[in-house]
């Protein structure tokens, strides 16, 4: 059974204040009683130590934006996967399409820091997504399917356990347009499909693709309602307590039986 997967990605948002205000909120609000889904938030590096802290009683996991490739050494300004591990998270997101745009990320780097992440003992959020120019282009599924094999090249199937994939398409991210939950499932199930011939059915049979992109709490049930649609990775709604509960809400008696 894949159960669904809301993970809230604060960006560069929140001071450790902030961030601890915000996380004890949300954590009131879950309370500790099984949530309908796995839950993550990824508060920025300096707020990782304080909203472990937060978290640690309620069903809430910790996860990281972002990590390097090296396990330490003269890297200045950048953080490792064994210091996320050693901090507390579960999740580490990697290739966000901002990572990608504005710090130079490519698929061959993304692949290091999947590796890097899963070597640790944690779990990568691997993103994918085409930009708008790419879908108007009819290239879609080309894009997805090279930034796919590409993060996963080397990776092994005991490991895809421990890989999610996030379809964020560039266009919806942060511009309040979702793809509808149609166009969304197209890309999940060509997703799902990819993986089944690199690995097995099982594996993607047993692999979480969340949607990311303007989701909210108006749109995540439509999107959820998507058999092959795993959840949501929030970026701005998830700064919103009451709007990120909605979405975790909103998915209540969705599940997929394998
Ligand atoms: P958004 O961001 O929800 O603000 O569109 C999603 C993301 O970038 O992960």
């Amino acid at each position: 059974m894949r159960k669904k997967f809301v993970a809230g990605n604060w960006k560069m948002n929140k001071t450790v204040a902030g961030a601890i205000a915000l996380a004890s909120e949300l954590a009131r609000k879950i309370g500790s009683d099984a949530p309908p889904c796995e839950i993550a938030i990824a508060p920025p590096f300096i707020a990782l130590d304080s909203a472990r802290e937060v978290i640690k009683k309620s069903p809430i996991k910790l996860a990281a934006q972002n990590c390097h490739y090296e396990n330490d050494g003269a890297y200045t300004g950048e953080i490792s996967a064994s210091m996320l591990k050693a901090v507390g998270c579960d999740y580490v997101i990697v290739g966000h399409s901002e990572r990608r745009q504005y710090f130079g990320e490519t698929d061959a780097i993304v692949n290091k820091k999947v590796k890097k992440v899963l070597s640790e003992g944690m779990n990568a959020i691997v993103c994918v997504g085409e930009t708008l120019s790419e879908r108007e282009a009819g290239v879609t599924e080309k894009v997805v399917e090279t930034q796919v094999r590409g993060a996963l090249n080397g990776v092994l199937e005991s490991e895809m356990k421990s890989v999610v994939i996030a379809y964020e398409p560039v266009w919806a991210i942060g511009t309040g347009k979702n793809a509808t939950p149609e166009q969304a499932e197209d890309v999940h199930r060509f997703i799902r499909q990819l993986v089944a011939s690199l690995y097995s059915s099982a594996v993607a049979e047993n692999l979480t693709i969340q949607y990311g992109g303007s989701v909210k709490g108006s749109n995540a049930k439509d999107l959820f309602a998507m058999p092959n649609v795993d959840g949501a990775l929030v970026g701005g709604a998830s700064l919103k307590v009451d709007e990120f509960y909605q979405i975790i809400q909103s998915a209540h008696n969705f599940f997929t039986t394998i």
